[in-house]
């Protein structure tokens, strides 16, 4: 059954996903409401029933790996209520936080931050609801506005309708093919579920389990982290393809390619030198680990050695070319990649921190490809189309490859979702609804 919210009713703009980036965005044009004298009709969509960020990974050890002063809004406007610092003020921690001495707040803290600021913004925001798709209104042969589809959990659908979409969908949990067939097994799962999934296994309540973790990333080692410290009756294979875990580069000349600046700086290559500049800085965020954290599992194994107790093992310079499920358990054929030698390990569950795709815009998009270029966007985040497509579509974390290694991160989220804001303003013009600008909450 298909329900149309509000049939009349065009929105100025709709926010498929209310992670930090369409949060920092509700933000931007909060303040932009103020200096333009009237508001855009802003709603934001988020399937989770409640907001959440990458909670399914909230694990107790686990830290921001950026500076807490890259918050929602500070790098634009330090003096918003909406900083890291405002928060910690009015949760009455701001003097227990200076005592840390620490940039890096524990995830666990960072996503109480999100949802505080997210609060402010309820009346504009819709959980529970997942979209589906977004179509194209005609009017005259022309796109003249979006039709967003969506879906809540009764399986109920809504159409909802908008001049402009930004689409902040984050990305999707990458699953290697040879785990594909496992999709329904509850011992084969990827990190991104891994607090809930590991919750419905034997080792939840003590019992001896065998567990392989694939990938060397910030994730995989996170979890071999979590499984060393929470769960005593656990042993790990943390099973990686490189020749050793790497760690992320986060010295402070390199670092300034997360810098806003440095956004027009890639933008402004050509396609070829772009690509350049992306791998040569990818070990500052995929498949590297923090030093602290590769120093500590470093620790875990040189105890072992002390010990003779061999509990965990990192498996270097390994492919997995079978994966079987049998009565034991499920069976990974490993290759050497030095030696060529096979050996085949059995597990009792396997953690997939196999990284993540940026797809899920193509998807949603798809009924309005016809009229988009390929999905490629300008310096302010609006999607090229062609000359019938009088809608606005703005792509926020899906940009890695015109707009540099930032785009999937939290580094940029205030200049972008300025950018974006006054984007909106610009294009949306004497069509926006002209609401009075509303007045700004306390951020209590
Ligand atoms: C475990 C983990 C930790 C990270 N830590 C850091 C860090 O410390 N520092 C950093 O800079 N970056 C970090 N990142 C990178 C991460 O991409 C950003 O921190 C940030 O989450 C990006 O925000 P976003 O809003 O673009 O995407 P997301 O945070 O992924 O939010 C997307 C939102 O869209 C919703 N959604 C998705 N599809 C739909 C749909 N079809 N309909 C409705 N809603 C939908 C989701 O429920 C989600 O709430 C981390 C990533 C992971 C996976
Ligand atoms: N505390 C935090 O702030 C935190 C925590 C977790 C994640 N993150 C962030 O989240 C993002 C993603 O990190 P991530 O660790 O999830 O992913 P990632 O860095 O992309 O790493 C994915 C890993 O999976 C491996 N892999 C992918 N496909 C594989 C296959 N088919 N077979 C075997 N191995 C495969 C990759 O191996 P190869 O290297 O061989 O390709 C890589 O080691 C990063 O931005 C990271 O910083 C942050």
């Amino acid at each position: 059954m298909s329900q149309t919210s509000s049939p009349e009713k065009i929105h100025d703009l709709i926010g498929v996903g209310f992670g930090p980036s369409n949060l920092a965005l509700a933000i931007a044009l909060e303040e932009l409401a103020e200096t333009n004298g009237h508001a855009l009709d802003a709603l934001f969509i988020d399937k989770q029933t409640d907001y959440r960020w990458h909670g399914n990974t909230l694990a107790t050890q686990s830290e921001l790996q950026i500076s807490f002063l890259k918050d929602l809004v500070s790098l634009r406007n330090p003096t918003s209520p909406y900083s890291f610092v405002n928060y910690l003020h009015q949760k009455q921690r701001l003097a227990d936080f200076i005592n840390l001495g620490t940039f890096y707040p524990c995830r666990l803290e960072y996503n109480d931050y999100l949802r505080w600021a997210a609060e402010h913004f309820a009346t504009q925001a819709v959980y529970g609801e997942e979209v589906l798709r977004i179509e194209p209104e005609l009017r005259e042969g022309k796109v003249d506005h979006l039709r967003i589809v969506s879906r809540d959990p009764q399986g109920r659908e809504t159409q909802r309708r908008a001049r402009s979409v930004v689409v902040g969908s984050g990305g999707t949990p990458k699953i290697p093919d040879a785990f594909r067939a496992f999709k329904n097994d509850p011992r084969v799962f990827h990190h991104s579920q891994y607090l809930s999934a590991l919750q419905q296994l034997p080792c939840n309540e003590g019992k001896p389990m065998r567990i392989a973790v694939v990938g060397s990333g910030q994730s995989a080692a996170e979890a071999f982290i979590d499984l060393n410290d929470s769960y005593p009756s656990v042993k790990v294979d943390m099973i990686l393809r490189a020749s050793a875990l790497k760690p992320a580069d986060d010295s402070p000349f390199v670092n300034e390619i997360f810098a806003p600046e440095y956004t027009d700086l890639v933008f402004n290559q050509p396609h070829a030198e772009r690509e350049k500049l992306v791998s040569e800085y990818h070990n500052t965020n995929y498949s590297v680990v923090d030093v602290d954290l590769l120093e500590r599992i470093y620790g875990i194994l040189y105890r072992q050695k002390v010990a003779h107790q061999y509990r965990h093992a990192v498996l270097c310079r390994r492919t997995i070319e079978d994966v079987v499920e049998t009565a034991a358990g499920i069976e990974l054929t490993l290759r050497d990649l030095a030696t060529d030698v096979r050996q085949t390990h059995r597990y009792d569950a396997v953690i997939l921190a196999t990284g993540y795709e940026r797809r899920s815009h193509r998807e949603l998009l798809a009924p309005l490809q016809q009229h988009l270029k390929d999905f490629e966007v300008d310096r302010d985040y609006r999607a090229l189309a062609n000359p019938e497509f009088g809608a606005n579509v703005y792509l926020q974390g899906f940009c890695e490859a015109s707009h540099g290694l930032s785009d999937t991160l939290l580094s940029v989220l205030p200049a972008r979702a300025a950018e974006i804001g006054q984007s909106l303003y610009q294009h949306l013009g004497k069509q926006a609804s002209n609401a009075p600008a509303s007045l700004r909450q306390t951020c209590a």
